[in-house]
């Protein structure tokens, strides 16, 4: 499989009707990509995703759909939300139980905060940081992209920064614009050195990056052996819960 996806690829948006999702379709689209969408209610996605957008119905925490969403894409974006263990997590197993043998472009969202995990939001944090861990231990190419507070950028704030070790406290309120979101995660679909790295996203001053090679290519590539995001030092792989341990074991496999 390809690791650098081009336009006339095939690429899946998990979350697709969500406020990072339905700009990740937006930019699938105008990169020439053919757009596929999980989604819940088909009904409800045909009035806010385009016309062009290929619509599965399934629902990643009931495990439904999932083979029909994934059949012979090349990538797929995963900017869904939910509430921690049932979607965020098992979800993310369910899908990538459902890929089979295939192995196509991952790109998945978290959150800043992932790999320290924290109990405010109901835990969420924690489950991101799991899932994450499945896609690390699976086996198709990925990046994992952890945004900061959504569309919290300083005035001025019209470039990013890619960050790595995870260290910004949520009291810091550094944000990133939902479409500089939107572009990053498209952005790593296409670029090689974008592969097996885990970074921190944030708005700063200047421009997107020119060159996304570059950028991604100045960061260093997750630890293997400790299925982390290079630099984390938040809680390590033996401190997850032994079902957790049991799902990396059994997708790595
Ligand atoms: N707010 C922030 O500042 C911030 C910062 C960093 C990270 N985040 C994280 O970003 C994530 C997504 O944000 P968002 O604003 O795009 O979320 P959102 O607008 O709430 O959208 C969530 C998406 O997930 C889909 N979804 C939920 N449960 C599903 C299921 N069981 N099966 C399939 N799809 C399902 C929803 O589909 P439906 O249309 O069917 O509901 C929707 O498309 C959240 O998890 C949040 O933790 C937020």
């Amino acid at each position: 499989m390809a690791q650098e996806l081009k336009r006339g690829d095939t690429v899946l948006a998990v979350g697709a009707t969500g406020s990072i999702g339905r700009l990740v379709v937006d930019e699938l689209l105008v990169r020439g990509y053919t757009v596929r969408a999980l989604v819940r209610d088909a009904a409800r996605a045909r009035a806010t995703l385009p016309e062009a957008v290929d619509l599965v119905k399934g629902d990643l925490a009931a495990g439904a759909g999932l083979a029909d969403a994934v059949a012979g894409v090349d990538g797929i974006v995963l900017t869904h939300g939910g509430d921690g263990r049932t979607v965020d997590y098992e979800g993310v197993r369910n899908l990538l139980e459902a890929l089979g043998g295939s192995r196509p472009r991952i790109v998945l969202m978290t959150s800043m905060t992932t790999s320290r995990g924290s109990d405010a939001f109901g835990g969420v944090l924690h489950w991101k940081r799991r899932a994450e861990r499945l896609v690390r231990a699976h086996g198709a190419e990925w990046t994992i992209v952890r945004p900061g507070w959504f569309d919290n950028e300083a005035p001025g704030d019209t470039g990013v920064v890619l960050e790595q070790g995870d260290a910004t406290a949520f009291s810091e309120h550094r944000g990133v614009a939902r479409t500089q979101i939107a572009a990053t995660l498209v952005a790593a679909l296409e670029q090689e050195a974008a592969t097996r790295v885990t970074l921190e996203l944030f708005a700063a001053p200047g421009d997107m990056p020119a060159d996304w090679a570059a950028a991604f290519g100045r960061l260093d590539k997750d630890d293997i052996d400790a299925n982390a995001g290079a630099h984390d030092a938040g809680i390590v792989l033996a401190d997850e819960p032994a079902e957790v341990l049991a799902d990396i074991t059994r997708l790595r496999a």
